[in-house]
């Protein structure tokens, strides 16, 4: 052989070998035995169009993951109402944990609560417009009596004024919990200068305003910040000495005000075990780490178990990816990958998740997102086929939720329960 050729020779050679390297393996699995079970029973029982679907067994084991931290810490737990959108859920989790502590973030939500849950104690997670505050009060009947057990959030003296004057206007008291800036910089009162005339409002308005604690939500804690930015110790050591100024200003300046029994309110799922090390604070709130969509995979919540998953029918199974146009052409998309062999259509689509089951099934970036009938691909080991159901993770839970209808709760592959969603109005 020339050396030419041979050096030509060996260049083809080398490219085959790394084509070979490049060229994506084959990622398709069938559903493994859990998903082969919801698959069966969705089919048999389920309504054939997406469906949101609790698992109660892992709930238990998150629930009991929380339960064990409540006992060691010794604090008590807020379930975010806005993270658990669904009456029934919250039920669920409240009676095994025992709390009738809420965080509400939403006027409608809060009317529904009131009424649902004539016992329960419910504080604001945010600063809500003054309008709100006032919708709910036109639009609340029953038993739940909110000078005793809601309180407001409110972030500037001039949300409190007005507070006030609504509290004026309706002849009632308010309880009032002030936001504190423990470093998520997402508003609330960052120093003690901005404290004082909150404080001073509700000292000078004892008919109308009632002090009822604070709040620091602190989420960056559990997060998975580069160290750089400091351990987990250290920010929780920043977060701590910034809620403890603000108790120490108001021990100080308002005694009046302080009394044992306030609601010092901090955490959220990824922060919560942190919290461990702390004895500041009186309660945590958790929601979403309960049933732990994909953005909650942090390793402060490593004992905690997926528990959410959207399901959904394939209408169609097509074959290999054919893009619009490419026709034909598309052929070489599928000989290259062969996770593009086979093509199915599921009913519904574009949502914040990702396919989990059968493994190995991808969305078509070149194909595009549907709402309608998305379109996914696998290899032919997914083994999937039309009225077959495909699982998808949520990556987060209070959006997610409300967009099913009723709420699928399964315990041992079984739907046990329909659980409504809140409603807007
Ligand atoms: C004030 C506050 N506390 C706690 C939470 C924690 O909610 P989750 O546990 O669902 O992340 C949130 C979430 O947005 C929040 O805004």
């Amino acid at each position: 052989m020339k050396r030419r050729s041979f050096v030509l020779a060996g260049l083809g050679a080398g490219g085959l070998l790394a084509a070979a390297w490049l060229r994506p393996g084959d990622r398709g699995q069938p559903h493994d035995a859990y998903f082969q079970a919801l698959n069966q029973e969705l089919k048999a029982r389920g309504p054939m169009r997406p469906a949101l679907v609790i698992d109660l067994d892992r709930l238990d084991h998150n629930i009991e993951v929380v339960r064990r931290f409540l006992a060691r810490s010794g604090k008590q737990l807020r379930l975010v109402e806005k993270s658990l959108p669904a009456p029934d859920l919250l039920r669920y989790i409240g009676e095994r944990i025992g709390t009738r502590r809420l965080m509400s973030f939403h006027q409608p939500f809060l009317n529904h609560d009131a009424r649902l849950f004539p016992e329960a104690d419910i504080l604001l997670g945010k600063p809500l417009p003054v309008r709100s505050a006032q919708l709910f009060y036109q639009r609340h009947r029953g038993p739940f009596d909110p000078a005793r057990q809601l309180q407001w959030l409110i972030d500037t003296p001039a949300r409190l004024q007005q507070y006030l004057a609504l509290g004026q206007g309706l002849g009632t008291r308010l309880r009032i919990n002030i936001e504190l800036d423990v470093g998520l910089h997402r508003g609330g009162v960052g120093d003690s200068q901005a404290l004082a005339p909150l404080l001073q409002l509700i000292a000078d308005h004892p008919q109308h305003l009632e002090f009822a604690g604070f709040m620091g939500y602190d989420p960056f804690v559990g997060m998975n910040l580069p160290e750089l930015l400091g351990t987990q110790d250290e920010l929780l050591a920043k977060v701590m000495a910034l809620y403890q100024r603000q108790v120490d200003f108001t021990r100080q300046r308002f005694p009046a005000l302080w009394r044992a029994g306030l609601t010092l309110n901090t955490a959220g799922s990824p922060s919560y075990r942190a919290h461990e090390r702390e004895s500041l604070s009186s309660e945590v709130a958790i929601g979403t780490g309960l049933l732990k969509p994909s953005h909650y995979d942090l390793p402060s919540l490593q004992e905690h178990v997926p528990a959410v998953y959207i399901a959904t029918p394939v209408l169609k199974h097509t074959g290999a990816l054919r893009i619009p146009a490419l026709d034909e052409q598309s052929r070489l998309l599928s000989w290259w990958d062969v996770n593009q062999r086979e093509t199915f259509f599921i009913y519904g689509g574009n949502w914040m998740a990702d396919p989990v089951s059968p493994a190995g099934l991808q969305l078509s970036g070149l194909y595009g997102r549907s709402s309608n009938q998305e379109l996914v691909n696998g290899s032919p080991a997914v083994g999937l086929a039309v009225d077959d159901q495909v699982f998808l993770r949520p990556t987060q839970s209070e959006a997610v939720l409300l967009q099913f209808g009723d709420l699928l709760a399964v315990r041992g592959g079984r739907i046990v329960e329909r659980w409504p969603v809140y409603r807007e109005s």
